[in-house]
């Protein structure tokens, strides 16, 4: 069985950081799906490609070099907005997701993150988390994130971009975001990142033993 912890929840939840520390500590490949879905909405950007043409976002997808993928150079706000406009599209996300899933049978095993790991991606996936905090405490970080680069920030629009972000991911028709059925929730609301971490190798640890 391929060893794959799939790991699902709202934007600035924490499943970054956590999804990081797991692959560290059990020596997994890791894959930030959202990373997939923001390098094709750049690359249409780049070059001039309109953003709601179902065909030529999946002819990009298809394209994708999932070694390429930077965290820092896809991380821009206008990226996310993008990614999640063309993440509606069933064409591109069968396309995404058929280049996730040959990454996840990668040996020894994998960490992979988004919204969709638990549900549709990886349904057989031996571990499930789902990662969440209210979209206040989801904004504060993002906001204390900003700040803390030394730039400027405004609470009010970062948390109405939260809400709105939640609603285009939970509302889609295709893959919504929504946890697996037999997904442990963790709520990271008044949490660290230690603490949720050690919370989720607890879970790992007895799903990974019982293999
Ligand atoms: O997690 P992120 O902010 O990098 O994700 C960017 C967008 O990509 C997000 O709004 C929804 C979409 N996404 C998705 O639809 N399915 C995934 N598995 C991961 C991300």
């Amino acid at each position: 069985m391929e060893l794959t912890i799939a790991i699902d929840g709202p934007a600035a939840a924490g499943k970054g950081t956590l999804s990081r520390k797991i692959a560290e500590t059990y020596g997994f490949h890791h894959l930030d799906t959202g990373l997939t879905y923001r390098a094709t909405a750049k690359a249409l950007i780049d070059a001039g490609l309109p953003l709601d043409d179902e065909a030529v976002a999946e002819a990009v997808a298809r394209d994708l070099d999932l070694g390429g993928l930077d965290r820092d150079v896809l991380s821009a706000h206008a990226i996310g907005e993008a990614a999640s406009k063309i993440a509606v599209m069933p064409a591109v996300r069968r396309a995404l997701v058929e280049a996730q899933r040959a990454f996840s049978t990668r040996l020894p095993g994998t960490v992979l993150d988004g919204r969709d790991i638990g549900t549709v991606v990886c349904p057989q996936a031996p571990v499930k988390l789902y990662v969440t905090a209210s979209p206040e405490v989801r904004a504060r970080r993002r906001y204390d994130e900003i700040i803390a680069k030394g730039l400027d920030a405004d609470f009010e629009a970062i948390f109405a971009d939260v809400k709105k972000r939640d609603e285009r991911d939970m509302g889609r028709a295709d893959s919504p975001l929504k946890p697996a059925e037999d997904a442990h929730l963790l709520d990271t609301s008044e949490m660290s990142i230690e603490a949720a971490f050690s919370a989720a190798k607890v879970l790992i640890d007895a799903a990974l033993t019982k293999l």
